[in-house]
């Protein structure tokens, strides 16, 4: 038995879920499904990944925390992998001690074998939001071509790529100020350290050839260093021995599949996180991930491993991007199609079956094709390997009384059907699971060649042929349900139904060699419709529904003065301020209105010291919706300015005004 572990990549936590995604995850539960029913332990973990300036921003946005943001989205990640039948072992999260701890383990042994050091980078800083700026948040004229309103890594006019600090008036995205460039200390992983050891580890079965040249190309062009720390503030693991120093997002990311796994280990009866992550263990690691972040995975995460004494990957497995149609999936075509919107209208198992026939095992790009997948999934899923069962579960049930022939009719077709599932197992352990499931059509193409050829519904009343007709449908049930068994890894909801129809245990690989004799079936139950186009029409417009209602709640930068008129700001009275319990932004406001009191809970604790506020006039949004929070309910708004933490500052009415005025 082998002891396998198995990864998907790690879904940012900064949006849904979407095919993109669930193409990984599809394919690698697959191999994992596999896996399993070959009678290996394979135990697959997965994780949001949290960390970075990004999740801080948006959870700003939303005016949430950071930890509550992530734990919203965590919780509607693992719920649509559930929903496509994604069997993680567990689905955790990188902010989490578990990751904490093991990042700490890894940097620590790193810096203490000399393949760390410090440096000092020259940056831009974002003077008003108190940052340094990724340089996605930068904008500014090209330096070469002289293009305005470009990023801050290239140039979409001329294609230029130059550093940041190059931009020509460059513009902090997130508060339009100039950024100021600042020097600041560094802490990075002394890369070229590895270099032989990444020539050695790229050059051997753990990757792909399409990717070994790939990595070759990098290698021989020489390794930098690599830069794995960034400035407060940062949403993410603060480095030891500093007080204002993160671990880069991408530093703690993979250390995530560890965490998840020891977080797994901690719940499991047996299950051992060393005998993974030790090095020389004979157990198994295997990351699925796209060609967009082999680097990551190929290049910076070996060399930390093996510099942190842990066992280095025995596989990463890398696939290619999904198109939509032929083009990149695009939010105003439709095609930007979300898990949750799928689901609404389609079944999960089509979208398996057809991404399976797209898997090669190699870097290729795949196409969803809207027509093709329509066509695959009503003509060879339904139309040819549910056919077999629907086409003969009814003799069997109402002639023979359920029960299967003793033997098998046509032992050529049987040996064909049954004999191939060690060069089917070799195409899903390649992950060349398009070429399985051609070869699984073509044995139900023989399959219903051979009921087609025998007629069975024409000699149903002839007393002669009866053990015939027995005979005929018996050997198409088997071959159903060898078909079933090959296909139970992409399909397992349908092999399920399957068994139930069948009056069997749990199919395992090796089920398939062995024929069902002399045994009482069920009724059968249709397994799968064929799909509706307008389903599919569906999904397409939902989803540009969806990206129109997002480009309008983005591009409504202005109200009208009827809609300002209709904000009711009046002057009140701070009667009482006090800490909240459990929220470390927070101050609870009691407040006189002028004809009443309310509730406000208002951001500003790290500002004003509460004992201070009592007696001030403040402005308030008096017709406000309430607002229901965890500490209580919040009736209105106070209105403050400024960027942030010590700067906030209330708007403070003249000492003459008085509760209840309203404010024009
Ligand atoms: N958070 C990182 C991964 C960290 S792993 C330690 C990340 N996240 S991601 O959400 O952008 O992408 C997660 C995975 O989904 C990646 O492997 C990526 O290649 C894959 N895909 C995202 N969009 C995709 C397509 N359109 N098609 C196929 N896979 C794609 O990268
Ligand atoms: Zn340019």
């Amino acid at each position: 038995m082998r002891r396998i572990l198995v990864t998907s990549a790690l879904p940012n936590a900064n949006g849904a879920i979407h095919l993109g995604h669930m193409l990984e995850h599809i394919q690698t539960d697959i191999w994992v499904r596999f896996q399993r029913m070959m009678g290996n332990q394979c135990i697959y973990v997965c994780a949001d990944d949290t960390h970075g300036t990004a999740t801080m921003l948006a959870a700003e946005r939303e005016g949430v925390t950071p930890e509550a943001l992530i734990e919203r989205l965590r919780a509607e990640h693992a719920e649509d992998f559930r929903r496509f039948h994604v069997s993680h072992d567990n689905y955790y999260s990188t902010h989490s001690p578990e990751n904490e701890h093991y990042n700490r383990e890894i940097y620590t042994r790193l810096a203490e074998r000399g393949y760390t050091y410090t440096a000092d980078v020259e940056q831009l800083y974002d003077p008003v939001r108190k940052l340094f700026l990724a340089d996605r948040y930068l904008k500014g004229n090209c330096p070469r071509c002289g293009a305005d309103d470009q990023y801050g890594d290239n140039c979409q006019e001329c294609g230029a790529t130059y550093d940041a600090t190059e931009l020509v008036e460059p513009r902090s995205m997130l508060s339009d100020a100039e950024p100021e460039l600042r020097n600041s200390t560094h802490y990075f992983v002394d890369l070229p350290q590895f270099a032989d050891f990444l020539k050695e580890w790229t050059a051997t079965e753990a990757v792909q050839s399409e990717v070994a040249n790939k990595l070759a190309e990098w290698l021989t062009g020489g390794l930098k260093a690599w830069d794995i720390s960034r400035d407060a503030p940062y949403f993410g693991f603060r480095i030891p021995g500093t007080e204002d120093k993160y671990f880069y997002v991408w530093m703690d990311a993979p250390v995530g599949y560890m965490a998840s796994f020891q977080n797994l280990c901690d719940r499991t009866e047996g299950l051992e996180f060393d005998d993974f992550w030790r090095p020389g263990t004979q157990a198994e690691v295997h990351h699925f991930i796209g060609k967009d972040i082999i680097n990551f995975h190929c290049l910076f995460w070996p060399a930390v491993l093996s510099g942190s004494d842990f066992r280095t990957p025995t596989k990463v497995h890398v696939h290619g991007m999904l198109t939509v149609d032929g083009k990149q999936m695009s939010k105003s075509r439709g095609t930007f199609i979300n898990a949750g919107t799928y689901l609404e209208h389609l079944d999960p198992e089509y979208l398996r079956y057809y991404l399976a026939t797209k898997f090669g095992g190699n870097t290729d790009d795949m196409d969803f094709g809207l027509d093709d997948f329509v066509q695959r999934v009503n003509a060879d899923l339904v139309g040819k390997v549910v056919n077999i069962a629907s086409r003969c579960a009814g003799f069997i049930g109402k002639n023979f009384g359920g029960r299967l022939a003793g033997d098998i009719r046509d032992t050529e077709l049987w040996d064909a059907v049954s004999g191939a599932g060690d060069e089917l197992a070799e195409l899903y352990e390649s992950g060349d699971t398009g070429r399985a499931v051609r070869r699984i059509t073509a044995l139900a193409d023989l399959g219903n060649r051979y009921i087609a050829e025998h007629e069975p519904w024409k000699h149903l009343r002839d007393p002669d042929r009866r053990d015939e007709v027995h005979g005929v449908c018996s050997l198409g049930i088997n071959v159903f349900r060898a078909l079933a068994v090959y296909l139970k890894p992409i399909l397992p909801a349908m092999a399920e139904k399957a068994e139930g129809f069948l009056r069997v245990e749990q199919l395992a690989w090796h089920d398939a060699a062995t024929p069902l004799l002399d045994h009482e079936i069920d009724r059968f139950k249709p397994l799968f419709t064929r799909i509706d186009k307008k389903a599919l029409d569906k999904v397409i417009e939902a989803t540009r529904a969806e990206a129109a209602e997002a480009s309008a709640a983005q591009e409504s930068h202005t109200v009208g003065i009827d809609d300002f008129q209709k904000v009711d700001l009046r002057v009140a009275k701070v009667l009482a301020a006090n800490f909240v319990d459990g929220a470390d932004k927070l101050l609870a406001l009691d407040l006189d209105v002028g004809d009443h009191q309310r509730r406000v809970f208002a951001g500003i604790r790290s500002a004003y010291d509460p004992a201070k506020l009592v007696g001030r006039l403040v402005v308030v949004v008096a017709n406000l919706e309430p607002r229901t929070m965890r500490f209580g309910v919040s009736e209105g708004m106070v209105l403050a300015a400024g960027p942030g933490g010590r700067d906030i500052f209330l708007l403070a009415p003249d000492a003459g005004a008085e509760p209840g005025m309203q404010v024009t």
